[in-house]
């Protein structure tokens, strides 16, 4: 249904406010609804304020209701006039209408609105697509905002449960913004922001794999992409990474876990794992637990179970975040994991028994009192594994 323009003038005199975007998309789908944002038509930063709006800070004018805290912003159109997400120019005003607001936004299924009769206002067909299961995009100025691209992968993974797709002509922009390089320009922490949400749905590799489809993810996460077969048209199905993120999602795994075992498979010799750590802003604690875990990785990858210093290393490798770490074992080498935690809780059990305190006031000191305890903890994992065989 289009706005017939009657109905914008009588807007530019009475001020009119329309429920948009994903409360109204939400609600269609039969979820609960949890932001909600709203769209102002025909009114001034002024009149809002007069009747009690507070603007909030940032490039666009929105405000927040006095009674709700809910965010109202003006109807604005968007223009492109440079490279990159910060280069658009903005327009606001009393003439801006309800259909131009809902055109600059991303998704067909996003760019409804629902008036305070309860009626959907939807020029772009996003209730047919929802019955489709699309994510297509409302018009072609689509490309010139790359989060766009994270945001259709994102979805893609949220609605993978109801059968969503990418549409065709989707996907063919989405090779397009690939080509012309625009991917350069998001940020590393709007990345992780994106990735992160999808981690935490049920269906976290089907946001990797969209991006993977139309060769975006060789740009973001390159390691990543060079692990999984050309295309991602479901020949990648059974990729080690979404394997991990299967076991993640049925052991209900929090996010760090999630993003640290993830992670892994976008570091190799070229990429290494301080640059991507720096540049998708990661917090200490997944860094730290992303770090030990791929020094521990390569200890276990190459592991000679009759090996006692070898078992030693591993033990002090596991000293710190042991839970998480085991954990990201479990769900990283599951077999593998299976086989070694049990040993290792008993090996750690016999080797905490022999301590350093006690050897002190048997009169051993200084350097060569550390050679002592590891001779004797060697001599008792010796032991442990010579029993066990
Ligand atoms: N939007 C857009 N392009 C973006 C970001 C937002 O077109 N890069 C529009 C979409 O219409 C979206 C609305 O702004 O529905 C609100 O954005 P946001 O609250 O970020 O997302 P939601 O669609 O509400 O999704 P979520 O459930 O994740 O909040």
């Amino acid at each position: 249904m289009g706005i017939d323009n009657s109905q914008s003038r009588e807007r530019a005199e009475e001020p009119k406010i329309y429920l948009v975007g994903g409360a109204v998309r939400d609600r269609l789908l039969g979820l609960p609804v949890v932001d909600r944002d709203w769209v102002v038509v025909g009114a001034t930063p002024a009149e809002l304020l007069k009747r009690g709006f507070r603007q909030l800070p940032g490039d666009f004018p929105v405000f927040a209701h006095p009674h709700t805290g809910e965010e109202y912003a003006l109807a604005r159109r968007e223009r492109k006039t440079g490279s990159g997400y910060h280069g658009f120019s903005v327009e606001t005003g009393p003439d801006v209408t309800l259909e131009e607001d809902l055109a600059r936004r991303d998704l067909t299924i996003n760019a409804m609105a629902e008036d305070d009769q309860g009626r959907i206002i939807d020029p772009f067909n996003g209730q047919e697509d929802l019955d489709k299961g699309l994510l297509r995009h409302v018009t072609p100025a689509w490309v010139e905002d790359p989060v766009r691209m994270l945001r259709i992968a994102r979805f893609a993974a949220r609605f993978d449960p109801w059968g969503f797709r990418v549409a065709h002509g989707t996907h063919g922009l989405m090779k397009k913004m690939v080509a012309s390089g625009e991917l350069a320009h998001l940020q590393g922490q709007r990345v992780r922001q994106e990735m992160e949400k999808a981690l935490m749905t049920d269906r976290p590799w089907r946001f990797f794999q969209v991006l993977h489809a139309c060769g975006g993810l060789k740009q973001l996460l390159p390691a990543l992409a060079a692990q999984l077969p050309e295309g991602g048209h479901g020949q990648d199905a059974e990729a080690r990474p979404w394997q991990l993120l299967r076991r993640a999602v049925a052991a209900d795994a929090p996010l760090r876990l999630r993003l640290a075992g993830l992670l892994q498979f976008a570091v190799d010799e070229e990429h290494d794992a301080g640059k991507l750590v720096e540049w998708l802003g990661l917090d200490r604690g997944t860094a730290a637990l992303l770090r030990e875990w791929l020094r521990l990785r390569a200890m276990l990858e190459t592991f000679v179970p009759a090996d006692p210093d070898i078992w030693l290393n591993i033990l002090n490798g596991f000293t710190h975040r042991r839970e998480e770490l085991e954990q990201l074992f479990s769900l990283s080498m599951p077999e593998t994991a299976a086989e070694l935690l049990p040993r290792m809780a008993q090996i750690r059990e016999v080797v905490e028994q022999i301590r350093g305190d006690e050897l002190r006031c048997q009169g051993w000191e200084g350097r060569s009192l550390g050679d002592e305890l590891r001779r004797r903890r060697k001599e008792a994992i010796t032991a442990v594994l010579e029993d066990a065989s």
